[in-house]
């Protein structure tokens, strides 16, 4: 019998090309959602609602493996003091009662892996190289990264291999980062934000469920691991590209950083700085990147 793995957040951009990945791999996909989804030949959805503490417990019970990427939209809002609590606590809270069904049933799994961000290292620009040693920052996206893979250590005491797929930009057509931009580039209102120099370390959505794949089926796989390319892509660069590709060179000046701070708030941290970031440790692994050169990836998320 094919083996099952259960996605939390499986409804979103990642989730949803990696239920593919996953069948076309031979698992059986299970998703967690909050809405009421009615099962597929392929994907038996379940329930669970996180206000009231509620959870299908056969989502876990049926489970072999589990893959957490639910949580709520990081730059969807403004962080506002109530924005940032949902934000942590849309994907601790989801931990915590996965982490209960398995102890009050003394349920095993082959892996839980779970998503995390390259945001750990912090909204800094320099010339570092950060890897998994890097320790997190003291900012909202470090503080908020590492509670969030500290929940995931709960896990991996029950005796459960855990791994943390710290996540770069994720490139994909009309999807996530690239939704939110190609609309004004499109246009011909492109722009390089702030002084245009931080780093914006990318990942196709391909290779990212690849990195999925590879962390259930591989059990050298523990811990955390820099999902990304370090190509040294600037915002300025990526700016560039994605303008040539509509057929101009950017006319508009950079979008000031106090204009940006005006707009954003304290979120503009996560547009106005990047760290360079290794994907050194899971390339060791064994794992080939196919998306690395910045323009071919952009055109096929174009076209
Ligand atoms: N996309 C990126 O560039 C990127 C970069 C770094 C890290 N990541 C991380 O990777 C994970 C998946 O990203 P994604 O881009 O696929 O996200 P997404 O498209 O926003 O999907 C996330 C899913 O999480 C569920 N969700 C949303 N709010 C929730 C809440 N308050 N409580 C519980 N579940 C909630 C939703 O599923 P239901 O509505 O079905 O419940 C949603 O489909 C996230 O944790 C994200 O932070 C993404």
């Amino acid at each position: 019998m094919a083996k099952n793995v259960l996605l939390t957040g499986g409804t979103g951009f990642i989730g949803k090309h990696l239920t593919d990945v996953l069948l076309d791999s031979g698992f059986s996909v299970s998703i967690l959602s909050r809405s009421d989804r009615e099962n597929t030949p392929l994907v038996t959805y379940y329930k669970w609602d996180l206000k009231k503490n509620y959870i299908d417990k056969n989502a876990i019970l049926n489970a072999d493996y589990i893959i957490h990427l639910a949580g709520e939209g990081i730059v969807e809002k403004r962080w506002t003091k109530n924005r940032k609590k949902v934000i942590l606590e849309s994907r601790i809270q989801p931990i915590e009662l996965i982490f209960s069904v398995l102890k009050e049933n003394n349920k095993t799994l082959d892996a839980f892996v779970s998503a995390s961000a390259i945001g750990i290292y912090g909204a800094i620009t320099s010339h570092k190289i950060c890897d998994e040693n890097t320790p997190p920052a003291n900012d909202f996206l470090g503080t908020t990264c590492q509670e969030w893979e500290s929940s995931v250590d709960k896990i991996n005491s029950l005796g459960i291999r855990t791994v943390k797929v710290r996540t770069g930009i994720v490139f994909g057509k009309n999807e996530g980062f690239l939704k939110k931009l190609v609309p004004s580039f499109k246009s011909g209102f492109g722009a390089v934000l702030g002084t245009g120099k931080q780093y914006l370390p990318w990942i196709h959505v391909e290779d990212l469920c690849q990195i999925y794949l590879k962390a259930i089926l591989d059990q050298e796989m523990i811990g955390p691991y820099n999902a990304c390319i370090t190509d040294n892509t600037t915002n300025s660069r990526f700016s560039k590209e994605l303008a040539k590709l509509f057929g101009y060179s950017i006319w508009l000046p950079k979008v000031p950083p106090f204009l940006l701070k005006i707009v954003l708030g304290e979120m503009s941290d996560a547009v106005l700085e990047g760290q360079r970031v290794s994907s050194e440790k899971i390339q060791k692994m064994g794992f080939e990147f196919q998306f690395t050169d910045l323009e071919k990836t952009l055109v096929s998320c174009l076209h």
